[in-house]
């Protein structure tokens, strides 16, 4: 039976029908919304503002009806989120089919559901996980949710940067190798690349070790969705060999913020398992305005060859003129030997030759310049460069840096960090980080933790990666690194006392 504010009377079914013939050149999701909100229906289903006619105010006057008009779920006239056959099926071959995969899905919960999901689908409560120690805190999520044993790969690291970057094929075969010298099994290996600031690792050779011992390789590609797109990007993790891609679309690419892909290959990967996972962690009303932005976003791309030509001569530009700035230097693969490479469009930029933190030229550039950069470190800033980039933000970009060099270079204030490198020790872990998350707690203040094993994780955002991890002995060197960044102004997630003055510790560790 059809539901009653749904029903296609003649004239709805006919007009269907035309709009949907009239509009062939739109992406499936795209269609399917509009031929939707074109209906006369009435519509006694959810949400209730019932396509904008009780959009709250404040909202509509900032935005208009339309996006409300749009903001539905699942309808019999559009698809079903976990079992499609219409447009989104329709949708999602035609992802893979651009992205290189087997088979897509389209997340509503960001690259950080679709992490959480890949590690639950490969192991198992016990089973060895082999991380890099500079994973998204998703990744941490995720080992707790499954219960698996991290086995961390601690990346290589620059400390005048204080950036991290990838892990070498040589690391993760030695590791391979450790692990299996254990009863546990290796349920997969979890690789970020690129990372935030761009650093790619050698995924062929790692995806050939990981696969000649059965192991399937996971690789968290959040900043690295724009790959396949140009010949000067570094090769996609699924073209190097992965089994599971996991990537923001609503980071470099265009759709809206919160949606990712995630993407599968090959016969490692349990997807009936993988299906389940994706279906526990994420919403039971998913909107379609979300999917059809990934939708959109895939879309744009299929449709021009050229899209990321413009931006990729900017950036490298905007590297050509910042270089040539006293006292800023720009990240580049001369920092992490034995990497060889980076997304051409991540542009990262040191400052503390002027003696600043990346904090407080953060601070200069927003509030003097009204310069957003995407992501704040230590001692420098990164630039996020995509389509939308044009000439004139490049432009006052370099303006804006060559102003805080004259401002600085002369009296350089002192305030650059140095000396406190980030601790990308491989931790002890008194508990695992399930145990942990589980264990009773107690707070402690900051001052007196040294010693304790860590109840929360401990994370400066962005970039998200947890310096202490629930299950954790807390170290001198860690609380160091997290005061600093405090005392800087970074922002520190996980903790539940964000203005650390205590930690939640685990009561076992007495
Ligand atoms: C490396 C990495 N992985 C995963 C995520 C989570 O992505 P999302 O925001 O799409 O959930 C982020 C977010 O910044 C990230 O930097």
């Amino acid at each position: 039976m059809m539901k009653m504010g749904t029903t296609v009377d003649q004239n709805d079914a006919e007009h269907l029908v035309e709009a949907n013939a009239y509009d062939d050149h739109l992406p499936p999701l795209v269609r399917a919304l509009k031929a939707s909100a074109e209906r006369k229906i009435i519509a006694f289903h959810f949400p209730g503002h019932k396509r904008g006619q009780a959009a709250p105010s404040p909202l509509a006057e900032l935005i208009g009806t339309k996006p409300f008009l749009h903001d539905v779920t699942e309808l019999p006239d559009l698809d079903k989120f976990y079992s499609p056959k219409g447009h989104l099926l329709e949708a999602k071959r035609l992802a893979a089919e651009l992205f290189g995969a087997e088979e897509t899905w389209f997340l509503v919960g960001g690259t950080s559901c679709g992490v959480q999901a890949a590690i639950m689908a490969t192991c198992s409560p016990g089973d060895t996980i082999i991380l890099v120690r500079n994973a998204h805190i998703s990744a941490t999520t995720g080992v707790i949710l499954s219960g698996a044993v991290p086995k961390y790969i601690v990346p290589q690291y620059n400390s005048e940067w204080d950036i991290a970057a990838g892990i070498t094929p040589f690391q993760v075969k030695s590791t391979i190798r450790e692990s299996k010298a254990s009863s546990r099994k290796v349920g997969a290996v979890f690789v970020t690349s690129p990372t935030y600031n761009g650093i790619c690792s050698n995924l062929n050779e790692i995806s050939k070790v990981c696969h000649s011992q059965g192991i399937p390789l996971i690789v968290d590609e959040a900043h690295g969705a724009h790959f396949k797109f140009h010949p000067e990007m570094p090769k996609t993790a699924l073209d190097q060999g992965a089994d599971i891609s996991i990537q923001s679309t609503h980071k470099v690419l265009c759709s809206f913020s919160q949606t990712s892909m995630l993407h599968i290959s090959g016969e490692n990967i349990d997807r009936e398992r993988l299906h389940k996972c994706l279906h526990a962690l994420q919403s039971t009303s998913p909107s379609w305005l979300f999917l059809a932005s990934l939708d959109a976003a895939r879309h744009q791309l299929s449709t021009d060859c050229t899209a990321f030509n413009d931006v990729v001569n900017l950036a490298n530009v905007a590297k050509i003129l910042i270089r040539k700035i006293p006292g800023i230097s720009v990240l580049d693969l001369s920092a992490f030997p034995g990497f060889s490479s980076m997304d051409p469009l991540r542009v990262t930029i040191g400052v503390w030759q002027l003696g600043l933190s990346g904090f407080q030229a953060n601070e200069i550039l927003d509030n003097d310049l009204g310069i957003i950069p995407e992501l704040v470190s230590t001692n420098s800033v990164t630039l996020a460069f995509s389509q939308g980039t044009t000439g004139e933000h490049v432009q006052r970009l370099v303006s804006g840096l060559k102003h805080l060099s004259e401002k600085f270079s002369a009296v350089n204030c002192g305030n650059a960090i140095t000396g406190k490198a980030r601790p990308y020790d491989v931790p002890v872990m008194s508990l695992n980080p399930r145990e942990a998350f589980f264990a009773s707690k107690t707070r402690i203040k900051f001052k007196d933790c040294s010693g304790e094993v860590c109840g929360e994780s401990l994370c400066p955002y962005p970039p998200g990666i947890p310096v202490l991890v629930p299950g954790e002995v807390i170290t001198e060197k860690a609380l160091d690194y997290l005061q600093q960044i405090k005392s800087h102004g970074g922002y520190i997630v996980g903790a539940a006392d964000p203005q650390l003055d205590y930690i939640v510790v685990c009561k076992t560790s007495h």
